[in-house]
């Protein structure tokens, strides 16, 4: 059975935040608190990713869901405690960095811990809930994959670059590189790796996979760029046509300029058209058996 959905691109990164936090309590579960530059570098890691993705959620995939749900979702408070928790963790880091004398430090590793320890508990329920309340109602997006595949393009994959390329490359690159290593708990390295960048690569315009393809290249094994070549010929665009243009509406736009190119755009939509619903046929075999948007592929 395969699965996916251009909404992969937010619910697997919530399994790479996950692989993330298991390397960091590996850290903090050391008593050596030599480990704490270690620590740190990690925590401002996923510090800078979790950010690019409650961005995400906060302006454009909680308004959309809100939209497809006739109403609230009451997802909102997730973030604000997560930023309550972050803080009592930020606190323990400068209470470390404030101390010199080896007893203060162990003493002050300990409360980091804890303050890890009470960060996570509550960051795995958050990701948790999102998933239970959002996954399903992303399937009320669009009636179609195709059109859900659209509004992952204009809601979320768009409107992330305008509002910070750079940011929103780092954090495509570093899902890949998470799920290529970890995988999840329900997927392989090479599955969990497939399912995201599939979904991204669906999602994007021509312009925009020309942005991501070397990230995710960059961030994934040589075999597994090679597998997703090999499946899904990812190496070439969508096309921009299958995002943004029906076939009737780019004929008409080039039938308005000249009797020549009407009749090419007659060709090239054609050949469009196919590509399209090849698309859609694969994500509607893909979505039959998702059980609301889950994206797995087995
Ligand atoms: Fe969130
Ligand atoms: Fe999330």
């Amino acid at each position: 059975m395969c699965v996916n959905t251009a909404f992969a691109i937010m619910r697997n990164s919530h399994e790479a935040i996950r692989s993330h936090i298991k390397e960091m309590m590996v850290l903090i579960d050391g008593d050596n608190a030599s480990q704490f530059d270690a620590f740190n570098t990690s925590w401002s890691d996923l510090h800078r990713i979790v950010q690019v993705h409650m961005s995400m959620e906060d302006h454009d995939m909680f308004p959309l869901l809100i939209k497809a749900n006739g109403g609230p979702i009451n997802l909102e408070h997730l973030h604000e405690a997560d930023a309550e928790n972050e803080k009592y963790v930020n606190d323990c880091i400068a209470k470390m960095q404030g101390t010199s004398s080896s007893d203060d430090k162990a003493m002050a590793w300990a409360e980091l811990g804890d303050a890890l320890k009470n960060w996570r508990e509550a960051h795995l329920a958050h990701l948790k809930k999102e998933e239970e309340v959002m996954m399903p109602l992303t399937m009320k997006t669009g009636a179609t994959p195709v059109e859900r595949t659209r509004v992952v393009h204009t809601n979320l994959v768009t409107t992330a670059l305008a509002r910070n390329a750079s940011e929103f490359e780092y954090y495509i690159g570093w899902c890949v590189r998470k799920l290529s290593k970890h995988g999840s708990p329900m997927q392989s390295p090479e599955v969990a790796t497939r399912v995201f960048v599939r979904g991204l690569w669906c999602a994007c315009s021509t312009a925009q996979w020309a942005i991501f393809r070397p990230v995710v290249q960059k961030n994934c094994t040589a075999e597994q760029w090679s597998a997703l070549v090999d499946a899904y010929n990812i190496d070439v665009p969508v096309g921009d046509e299958s995002l943004s243009l029906s076939a009737p509406a780019a004929a008409a736009a080039a039938a308005a300029a000249t009797p020549a190119a009407a009749s090419a755009a007659a060709s090239a939509t054609s050949a469009s058209s196919a590509t399209k619903q090849s698309t859609a046929a694969e994500s509607n075999t893909a979505e039959s058996g998702s059980g609301g948007g889950c994206c797995i592929i087995s």
